[in-house]
């Protein structure tokens, strides 16, 4: 069986690439990308898709509450008849619909060492904070602000003479590789969710 898999994103799209990449090069098997949704127009992550022939999908929150808006996702996400939703920079916050529907198989990648440093600008944070260790994390999606299951993480130094820039690549390195893993575990069946626990069987 084939896992279909829906993307959220806002932006660049670097993560959804190293998905993509990950699939193509046969890391992950038995999964495809069906739909990238985007709430902004000019995100870079729509044309990566298209160039992949994969439904790239704009769209517009304008005119939409947040309940609505979330509702028009589920639509495109039923259309598809998707198995796997990834939040791959997507800086929005998900309804209870979407995760309730989809509870276990919402994920998302968040730059930081969780429980440490939620929300925006996570690298920021840290950077400031004077951390010595920073690092990455993907976990299940709930009802929090980046607080639910981890199932992955990976850490690196902050060197003398980093910047918040020179930090935020040596983070997203980490996250293009525990990303595309998580993806696979999942894809696979070997993620066993028990409380905050999250049991790779690999
Ligand atoms: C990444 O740093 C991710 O961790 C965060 O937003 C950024 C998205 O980058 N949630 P990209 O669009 O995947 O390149």
């Amino acid at each position: 069986m084939t896992v279909k898999i829906a993307v959220l994103v806002s932006g660049r799209g670097s993560n959804l690439q190293a998905i993509i990449d990950s699939i193509e090069k046969g890391h992950i098997n038995n999964a495809r990308i069906s739909v990238v949704i985007s709430n902004k127009a000019d995100a870079y992550a729509l044309e990566r898709a298209r160039k992949y022939g994969i439904d790239a999908v704009f769209l517009d929150p304008a005119g939409h509450d947040r309940a609505g808006y979330d509702r028009e996702i589920l639509n495109i996400l039923a259309e598809h008849d998707t198995d796997l939703l990834l939040l791959a920079g997507y800086f929005r916050l998900l309804g209870s619909e979407i995760i309730e529907a989809y509870r276990h198989r919402v994920l998302n990648i968040h730059p930081s060492l969780l429980p440490a440093f939620k929300g925006l600008h996570a690298q920021r944070q840290a950077f400031e904070y004077g951390v010595k260790v920073a690092g990455c994390t993907v976990h299940f999606v709930d009802e929090g602000l980046d607080s639910g299951p981890i199932i992955l993480q990976s850490c690196v130094p902050v060197l003398p003479g980093d910047t918040e820039e020179t930090l935020t690549a040596r983070i997203l390195e980490q996250e293009h590789i525990i990303y595309p893993e998580a993806v696979r575990l999942f894809v696979e069946g070997k993620l066993k969710v028990e409380g905050r626990n999250v049991i790779a069987l690999d």
